[in-house]
């Protein structure tokens, strides 16, 4: 077929939400691709479209997304995100430990057929900025399967029992399909229950959650995210099967995230060293936005290489957001950078 009707059936195909034409037309594409010696480009199509076979389908048999009755909105949001390991600086361990867990959750059946169980319960800690989030998201893309992100502003309710009963709502929903299932803010619910300034409230909805996650059967793989993991419960510790920590990045960690941030902008050796200097201590996503913030300047003056000015500016920057950060933690109108 011609090139532009393979991309008309495309795009029909997918506003007709006509999976089996749409997989045809992506097919004879991957094939062009490969006749064309790309050999590159067809593997990382045919690997897009091995993943997103789910894509098509709707989430949860198009079940609606459960709501909290207080406030009418809905407890979780479900995503397809666009994040790799690759786009990632992981240490090699975390590395080894997210390459195991996939395995282990793709060979679910042989492992259960033998009496096994994968790793399906997971919790990252550390620093605000430092990739939990978007680890989680990486390894829904990796695995092919759509996020099932958690609100937390949502579950916990002021109504009393509303929180409890939110949560079931939660894992009701989640057993009806195969998700990577991320519980942000997860400290929220899991204060610990000996805190004696805690309501007795936050002590039945852990109660609830450990009964639920006992429970829970889905072939979902479980992540749960928190930047104060001392608060949490010891009974929901127990619960993981590993725990992933995310700390903020050593030089050698700067100088990984500035050269996947700044690749296309051509940055010297020099400048690299210099803010790899100049941003330390800084968490991945500070360092993130100073990259960004060369790069606008950048595009804007329709520069390919970066200037000194560039560096200078973005560099001025972070530590202008970090002073301010720093006096509004010290009123503790904020949590402490430093947590
Ligand atoms: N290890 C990392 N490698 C590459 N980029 C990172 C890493 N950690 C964070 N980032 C970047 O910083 C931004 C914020 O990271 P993320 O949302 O994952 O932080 P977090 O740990 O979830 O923080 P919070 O506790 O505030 O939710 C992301 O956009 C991400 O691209
Ligand atoms: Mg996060």
């Amino acid at each position: 077929m011609a090139r532009g009707d393979l991309l008309k059936q495309l795009f029909e195909s997918y506003q007709n939400r006509d999976d089996k034409r749409f997989r045809a037309a992506a097919e004879e594409i991957i094939e062009e691709e490969r006749k064309k010696h790309h050999p590159v480009l067809s593997n990382e199509l045919q690997r897009i479209l091995a993943n997103g076979s789910r894509a098509m389908a709707p989430v949860s048999g198009g079940e609606p997304v459960p709501m909290d009755r207080e406030r009418s909105s809905p407890l979780l949001l479900t995503r397809f995100p666009d994040r790799y390991f690759a786009d990632l600086v992981l240490t090699e361990r975390t590395l080894e430990t997210f390459q195991r867990i996939l395995r282990e959750i793709r060979g679910w059946e042989i492992l259960e057929a033998n009496g096994l169980r994968p790793s399906r319960r997971l919790l990252f800690c550390g620093p605000s900025g430092c990739g939990k989030t978007a680890a989680a998201e990486a390894i829904s893309t990796e695995l092919g399967l759509p996020l099932l992100y958690v609100r937390f502003d949502s579950v916990v309710s002021s109504l009393l029992g509303e929180t409890a009963a939110n949560l079931r709502k939660v894992f009701e929903y989640a057993k009806r399909g195969q998700w990577v299932i991320f519980f942000d803010e997860f400290d929220a619910i899991g204060r610990s229950r000996d805190d004696a300034t805690e309501h007795g409230e936050i002590k039945r909805v852990v109660n609830s959650f450990l009964q639920l996650l006992d429970s829970f059967e889905g072939r979902s793989l479980l992540i749960a995210a928190s930047n104060f993991e001392q608060v949490l419960d010891p009974a929901i510790w127990r619960r993981f099967d590993e725990v992933v920590r995310f700390d903020r990045p050593d030089q050698e960690g700067l100088s990984r995230l500035l050269r996947l941030r700044l690749r296309p902008f051509q940055a010297e050796e020099g400048a690299l060293a210099f803010l790899v200097q100049q941003l330390e201590g800084a968490t991945f996503a500070e360092a993130e936005r100073a990259c960004y913030d060369v790069r606008k300047r950048c595009v804007l003056e329709g520069r390919k290489g970066l200037a000194e000015e560039d560096l200078a500016q973005a560099v001025e920057r972070f530590r202008y957001r970090r002073a301010i950060l720093q006096k509004a933690s010290d009123t503790e109108e904020l949590p402490r950078i430093d947590r």
